[in-house]
């Protein structure tokens, strides 16, 4: 097992987002489980809308690490600027991508394929940027967040967003309590490169902070077999052959070693809000 932190680890960023229907999977077992917390891209848009200059009038809005597109069509549809684009590593993700936007009539956005260290737009073309969720796969997240800077238009705004270092810490201690991986709360955080802790300062680098809004975000799943729907595809822990990504068979170990019971687990959610260096505030 590499001791590179496994979301700064290619091979397994390949295993994570190379199928589209894992990261499905985990986010719906996820999704199914959350009790509070406002969803995500409403809560992006309406940073857009407090504090755009023009949010009704915008260009362009570029969607980094968009995955599966979820946040692009959200803001396509509420922010409706003349044009989305959601730019993403993983071609599996954005051909899901697409298929989901030709569903949704007067949806214009286009989903490339790119890294997001080296974003393929002019300088000063976007009216916002957002990177949700994505900039912890990054080694540099200052050169990401510079890229950011070079294509924000002036008045541009970015929407950064992250988690904290000890989210789902109640996931750790059940696996490690199980035995499966008696480390689990030990190993680094999947978010060390960019979480709520840092965040505020790595948009400093290259960005004027606006404002910075924290929200805990509550999780409570029914039992081992949902459970193992979400903890299936996380390659934080280092679970016996032949259980990650096979949530059955991770299920049925699962019942093996502690009795059935429900779980409650937390996530703080922390969105940046910046501007262009030196521009009107
Ligand atoms: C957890 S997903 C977040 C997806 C989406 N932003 C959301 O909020 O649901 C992280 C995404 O970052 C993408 N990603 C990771 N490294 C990348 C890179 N170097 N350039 C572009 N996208 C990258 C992955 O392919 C994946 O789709």
């Amino acid at each position: 097992m590499s001791d590179l932190n496994p979301f700064l680890d290619p091979a397994r960023q390949q295993e994570l987002y190379g199928h589209a229907s894992r990261l499905a999977g985990r986010t719906g077992a996820l999704m199914r489980a959350k009790t509070s917390g406002r969803p995500v891209p409403e809560t992006i848009v309406s940073l857009v809308q407090a504090h755009h200059v023009q949010p009704d009038r915008l260009s362009l809005v570029l969607d980094i690490g968009c995955g599966r597109g979820t946040s692009s069509l959200v803001i396509s549809r509420q922010l409706r600027p003349r044009r989305v684009v959601g730019l993403d590593a993983s071609l599996s993700l954005l051909t899901q991508a697409r298929g989901r936007a030709q569903k949704l009539p007067r949806t214009p956005v286009d989903f490339l394929e790119g890294d997001f260290h080296e974003l393929p737009l002019l300088a000063k073309s976007c009216d916002v940027a957002v990177a949700a969720f994505c900039l912890y796969h990054s080694p540099r997240p200052q050169e990401v967040i510079a890229q950011i800077a070079r294509v924000l238009a002036p008045g541009g705004l970015a929407v950064l967003v992250t988690k904290g270092l000890d989210s789902y810490r109640e996931m750790d201690q059940l696996v490690a309590s199980s035995g499966l991986d008696a480390r689990a709360d030990r190993h680094e955080s999947l978010y060390a490169a960019a979480h709520s802790g840092n965040l505020t300062d790595l948009a400093t680098s290259s960005l004027d902070v606006v404002t910075v809004q924290d929200e805990e975000h509550t999780f409570a799943f029914d039992g081992h077999d949902h459970l193992a729907q979400y903890l299936a595809t996380n390659p934080k822990y280092d679970l016996p052959p032949g259980l990650y990504g096979n949530p059955g068979a991770l299920a049925a170990t699962l019942h093996e070693f502690l009795p059935d019971q429900p779980l409650t687990t937390r996530s703080l959610i922390t969105f940046v809000v910046a501007r262009p260096k030196g521009g009107p505030a």
